[in-house]
């Protein structure tokens, strides 16, 4: 049995394509993207330092980190940019009807 659970983030019309938005939570905040029409779900807290992800710029797949301009690909993570090298988690996403939700432990 998984011990995954379904978070609500958003609803599909609250977010356009090329935005974050910030989904706070005590165990940590999230941060959920929409790229071109498909949601993604990402820690909201930069791996090189205190910014907030949901602060910063969606360019392409990627999401520049607003306080050294880091880069991190949307749906893997993966640091792209520097001074990032250490990966952000990611969560993956259902969709069921107009709702958003995370998949998270
Ligand atoms: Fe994000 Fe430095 S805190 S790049």
């Amino acid at each position: 049995m998984s011990s995954h659970k379904r978070l609500f983030m958003c609803a599909v019309s609250d977010l356009a394509q090329g935005q974050v938005m910030l989904v706070e939570r005590e165990e940590g905040n999230l941060a959920v993207y929409n790229v071109e029409g498909q949601f993604y779900v990402t820690d909201d807290r930069c791996s090189h330092g205190l910014a907030s992800l949901a602060e910063g710029t969606v360019i392409g797949d990627e999401i520049e980190c607003p306080m050294h301009f880091g880069m991190f690909k949307i749906a893997t993570g993966e640091a792209s940019g520097p001074p990032c090298s250490i990966p952000i988690r990611t969560y993956p996403v259902t969709i069921e009807g107009d709702q958003v939700f995370a998949l998270v432990d």
